[in-house]
């Protein structure tokens, strides 16, 4: 950073001024960037690329500082870094440079806003994020304002808030998450249902309504997971921009 810096003052230029006059990327390119963003990266990265839980801040990270349109993202994306916990990515080159749009794109904004993430998440429009929530996103067939999420914007930031309805994972504040539930049927025999308890590659095991513990051979039995959220990451590919920020603002009044 230092070197970066002092190589950037020789050149006679604030290092703002020098990303700023670089150029913008197209905004179709961004969009479609900031989608598979959102959807591959932001589970690790933050939705905003901002950083989250297990993946740093991609907006101060000097390779997409320093990338020409997915020069050098794209061999970190490509090969990842499976020690450091990167995983790597098989994606053609028109989405590494989409992917390198949204990322240019947001550290031009944080240089030119100065605001960051912060403020751009609560632009949204509550009314139509409380319309989306009981409509189209059908969030209130599992969820209640009134009861599971009463207060939750009083236990989270909005930075947290956006990336705990984007990316639940079950199980609020300690509390164990919804179960699983599975049906397991063997070729001959009567199906059994109850709740997924373990899973491998080759073996299944489920506590029945009786509380039993019962496993199966994986090979011998047709399976079928009903992962509590899967409704989740349906939503990841249905919410546009507008969608996301209208539900954030509305889930932020709800303290
Ligand atoms: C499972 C978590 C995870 C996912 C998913 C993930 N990353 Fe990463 N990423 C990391 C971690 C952890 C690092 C830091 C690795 C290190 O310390 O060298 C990293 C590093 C990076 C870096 C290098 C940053 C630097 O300055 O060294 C880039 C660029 C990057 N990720 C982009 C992406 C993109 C784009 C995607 C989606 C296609 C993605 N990542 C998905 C965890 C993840
Ligand atoms: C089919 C059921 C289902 C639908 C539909 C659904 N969710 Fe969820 N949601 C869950 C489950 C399961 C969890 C994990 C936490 C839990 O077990 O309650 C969760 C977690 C969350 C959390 C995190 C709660 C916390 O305390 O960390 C938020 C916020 C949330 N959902 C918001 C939404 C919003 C907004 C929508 C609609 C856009 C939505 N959910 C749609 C099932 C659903």
């Amino acid at each position: 950073m230092i070197l970066r810096a002092l190589w950037l003052f020789a050149a006679g230029l604030p290092l703002d001024a020098q990303l700023i006059s670089r150029p913008v990327p197209p905004p179709d390119a961004v969009e479609r960037g900031q989608k598979q963003f959102v959807a591959q990266c932001g589970f690790c990265h933050g939705p905003l690329a901002r950083g989250g839980e297990s993946g740093p801040d991609l907006v101060r990270s000097e390779i997409v500082l320093d990338d020409e349109q997915g020069s050098l993202i794209g061999p970190v994306i490509r090969k990842g870094r499976p020690n450091e916990g990167m995983p790597a990515f098989d994606l053609p080159d028109p989405q590494i440079q989409d992917l390198a749009a949204f990322l240019r794109e947001r550290t031009q904004a944080a240089i030119n806003r100065n605001a960051y993430a912060i403020q751009d998440v609560l632009t949204g429009d509550r009314k139509a994020g409380e319309a989306y929530f009981n409509g189209a996103g059908r969030c209130n067939t599992c969820h209640s304002a009134a009861g599971d999420l009463a207060g939750i914007a009083s236990r989270f930031q909005p930075v947290q808030l956006q990336t705990r309805f984007l990316y639940p994972r079950g199980g609020r504040g300690g509390a164990p998450a919804r179960p699983t539930i599975v049906t397991v049927k063997p070729v001959t025999g009567r199906a059994v249902s109850g709740t997924l308890e373990f899973i491998d590659d080759f073996t299944l095991g489920l506590r029945d309504a009786e509380g039993y513990y019962r496993s199966f051979p994986r090979d011998s039995v047709k399976v079928d997971i009903k992962d509590p959220l899967a409704a989740h990451a349906q939503l990841l590919r249905q919410y546009t921009d507008k969608n996301m920020h209208d539900v954030l603002a509305y889930l932020a009044t709800l303290k």
